[in-house]
């Protein structure tokens, strides 16, 4: 049976940690702040800034949160992150995904300054987590990262297989693991036997939004395996992208759902408002 990853305890930990030094900050004056735009009335997103909304006031982050009818238009949209940009007591700015679809999401992304960006999703972040420099790290690739990092897996080597090829999971966790010397292979949608790939994996990480499509067939004996779905039942009930109690007889490590990659990615987020509050405000910052 499988060692169970708890996104969970870890989650709390950093959350613990980051709270301290919430403290530590505002005894220098300084206030980290988060500002999230939420366009439209998706339900998901509600569930996920509300989530947001509470560890921010568990931390002491100050929350700010816009609100934004599903008509509004790009310029409109542009013009409110370009506001807060401009706004010193706002370290951070998330848009949330996804935007109504005649919104072009990467311009409004491209708009938000590379100091607040705390989602990693700026041009400039991604380019300097591609040549290794510090940066922000988009909250789900990081919060794996950590978790690997706490149940000391060393990736040096190992052949890592990602289903799925977004922009927000599966690219920035394919360089987080090329930068830690995987062999890495990303898995989409067009990709042709799948299971050829998904079988060789030593660390199977799973985004692909598809409720339990990764079988025990899919997953050779031993592998660690990275669970980042979360699909809805007809119950109501969360589950992942794996089949887990069958994947889990056979895996050496698993993460569960819920309960895994989630809490970690919230985790994530508070570490890089923290980190923009941090940057922001020293001189000597290369950041
Ligand atoms: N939608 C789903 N996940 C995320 C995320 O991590 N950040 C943002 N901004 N939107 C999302």
């Amino acid at each position: 049976m499988a060692i169970i990853i708890d996104g969970k305890v870890l989650a709390k930990k950093i959350r613990e940690n980051l709270k301290v030094e919430c403290e530590q900050l505002k005894e220098q004056g300084l206030h980290p702040k988060l500002a999230v735009i939420m366009v439209g009335n998706n339900s998901a997103s509600k569930v996920y800034v509300r989530n947001k909304s509470k560890a921010c006031d568990e931390i002491g982050i100050e929350y700010e949160e816009y609100l934004l009818e599903e008509n509004i238009t790009q310029q409109e949209l542009n013009s409110l992150i370009e506001k807060l940009n401009q706004i010193k007591e706002v370290n951070g700015i998330l848009l949330q995904s996804p935007i109504p679809e005649h919104l072009d999401i990467n311009q409004a992304f491209k708009t938000i300054s590379y100091q607040k960006d705390v989602d990693g999703f700026t041009p400039s972040s991604v380019g300097k987590l591609t040549i290794g420099e510090d940066t922000f790290i988009s909250c789900t690739p990081y919060g794996v990262m950590k978790m690997f990092e706490e149940y000391n897996i060393d990736l040096t080597g190992k052949d890592v297989v990602i289903i799925g090829r977004s922009n927000i999971v599966g690219k920035p966790l394919a360089q987080c693991c090329l930068s830690k010397n995987a062999t890495v292979t990303i898995c989409h949608s067009k990709t042709k036997n799948l299971k050829e790939h998904t079988k060789r994996a030593d660390i199977l990480i799973v985004a692909m939004g598809k409720p339990k499509f990764v079988t025990k067939d899919m997953v050779k004996e031993g592998a660690v395996v990275i669970d980042v779905g979360t699909n809805q039942t007809e119950e109501g009930k969360l589950v992942g992208d794996v089949d887990f109690e069958n994947v889990e007889k056979i895996a050496s490590y698993i993460t569960p759902v819920p309960g895994g990659v989630g809490p970690m990615t919230i985790a994530m987020l508070m570490n890089n408002v923290i980190k923009a509050t941090k940057e922001q405000n020293n001189e000597n910052t290369t950041f």
